[in-house]
């Protein structure tokens, strides 16, 4: 995560909003019976009994949704969740090579067909804070990977963690309030005191080191399932660099990307072959999630904010990030207003003059669209550019050839999602669920744990639209 500078001018994404809808909700055993019924109670009534009488039983016969419910425990106390994040795996990737592992999870467990839409800017550290938070960014605060405090000046970093940047409530706060034991095998924000959560003992909040194999990371969270019954976590986080890092050097579509997702899988195999030998595969909630997608991104789709100088220009001073989030901040003595800049940047973008200039259109904050939630904090610079897919804003031309892969994106583009899959009692087996965006996942997992959660920007009726209702 730290470790991660490539990422740094990469990332950037939006969400798009889309209401959870059950795609398979109908049951079918129920319908099934309604014709044998129905002519039983035809030969031994009138014609019209018995369309006054089937009329009356259509009506009254309950929705068609499924009967099934959780399946309960057989060894652990509680309800527990293993929240793994596979870091820039795009939505698409599961069918890239042979994933028996990750397809057991999906083919007995729920997935979201057209994958998890996640935040915008589609980058790691926003993204991975509103899983765990329900929050969009200007809410969690986390609103790049890189930002500046505009009251201090302080500047954050992916190393940063102090609290004071790292505002709402993340999950292990969340069971940790509740009186539960929560465990963070890294995830970003994971080491930030908060509250209840200290980060004191290092069996449960492991500190961030990108050299631990992922093995290791997996082998310890099988560990906790050693312990005594009600000291094993009730909530455990799994993070791993890959195939992200692959993405950003060769893109998606390069075989070195192909290789890292089987060894994805061959890491979720092991986790699974773990709790099956202690008799709780079965009794454990596992979430597969991504952060967000990847797109490859090549040097002959770039835009240069020098090329604009003849009706704007732009300082590389004003620039507190370029791609694919452009973001910037022109000082309060310039000569120009915001609006300004903003109108000046887009005569010149769209006047045909500027290379690839109609893949960019600057914004001013408050008119992103909506859809978007970025703009609600002062830490988000007050002009932000959004760039087509696959394309890069950079200063000035350097001559530098270059292919590799990028993410930040608006959230709408379909190479920024990555995937979600829910094994466990709660989901039911091969269901599919439309996508949903990423700050559902909080309101998912207290419910999974029945605790109490912190007010988030997930809606309340997510949960029970994907979870099966306990018995
Ligand atoms: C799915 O679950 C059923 C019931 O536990 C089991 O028999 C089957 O082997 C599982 N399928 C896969 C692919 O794991
Ligand atoms: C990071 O992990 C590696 C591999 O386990 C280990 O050798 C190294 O000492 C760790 N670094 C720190 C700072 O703990
Ligand atoms: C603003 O315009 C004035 C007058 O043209 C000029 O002297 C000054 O250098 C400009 N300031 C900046 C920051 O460009
Ligand atoms: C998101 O949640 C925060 C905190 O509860 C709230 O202040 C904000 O209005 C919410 N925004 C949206 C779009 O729901
Ligand atoms: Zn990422």
């Amino acid at each position: 995560m730290e470790t991660k500078k490539v990422q740094a001018e990469d990332e950037e994404s939006l969400p798009t909003s889309t209401t959870p809808l059950l795609l398979n909700n109908i049951n079918t055993s129920s319908s099934q019976n309604k014709p044998t019924l129905l002519l039983n109670l035809i030969t031994c009534m009138s014609l019209i009994t018995a369309i006054t009488f089937s009329l009356l039983f259509f009506s009254l016969s309950p929705p068609s949704t499924t009967t099934a419910t959780a399946r309960h425990l057989n060894k652990l106390h509680h309800p527990t969740v293993i929240l793994i994040s596979s870091d820039g795996f795009r939505f698409g990737y599961q069918h890239k090579t042979s994933t028996p592992n990750i397809h057991r999870l999906i083919t007995n467990g729920t997935e979201a067909l057209t994958g998890l839409i996640p935040v915008f800017p589609t980058l790691t550290f926003p993204n991975h804070y509103s899983i765990v938070t329900g929050l969009y960014p200007p809410h969690h605060g986390i609103i790049n990977n890189f930002f500046f405090d505009p009251v201090t000046g302080e500047k954050f970093t992916m190393a940063s963690h102090e609290s004071k940047w790292w505002l709402g409530q993340p999950l292990w706060q969340t069971v940790v309030n509740s009186g539960k034991i929560a465990a963070t095998y890294f995830w970003p924000g994971s080491e930030v005191k908060k509250g209840s959560w200290t980060c004191d003992d290092v069996k449960y909040c492991k500190h961030y080191n990108g050299s631990v194999s992922f093995e290791d990371r997996v082998d310890t969270v099988l560990d906790y399932f050693d312990l005594d019954l009600d000291d094993i976590p009730v909530f455990m986080t799994l993070y791993f660099e890959d195939p992200d890092h692959q993405g950003h050097q060769v893109g998606p579509d390069d075989d070195e990307v192909t290789q890292a997702v089987a060894r994805i899988d061959g890491i979720i195999g092991r986790l699974i072959h773990g709790l099956e030998k202690r008799g709780v595969f079965e009794d454990v909630s596992i979430i597969m999630v991504g952060d967000h997608g990847m797109v490859g991104t090549c040097d002959q789709k770039l835009i240069f904010l020098d090329d604009l100088a003849s009706w704007v220009e732009i300082k590389s001073n004003w620039v507190h990030s370029y791609s694919p989030l452009l973001a910037i901040w022109p000082p309060s003595d310039s000569n120009y207003s915001l609006t300004d800049v903003v109108a000046k940047m887009n005569e010149g973008l769209s006047s045909g003059k500027v290379e690839n200039g109609n893949k960019l259109k600057v914004f001013l904050k408050e008119d992103l669209p909506k859809r978007l939630h970025y703009a609600e904090s002062d830490r988000i610079p007050p002009i932000i550019g959004l760039v087509h897919e696959g394309y890069k804003v950079e200063q000035s031309r350097t001559g530098k050839k270059e292919c590799g892969g990028a993410h930040g994106y608006d959230n709408e583009f379909f190479s920024m999602r990555t995937i979600f899959i829910g094994h466990g009692p709660q989901f039911e087996r091969g269901k599919k669920i439309p996508s949903f965006e990423n700050v559902e996942i909080y309101n998912l997992i207290t419910s999974i744990l029945n605790i109490k959660g912190a007010p988030n920007n997930g809606s309340d009726s997510f949960p029970q639209s994907v979870l099966l209702p306990k018995a």
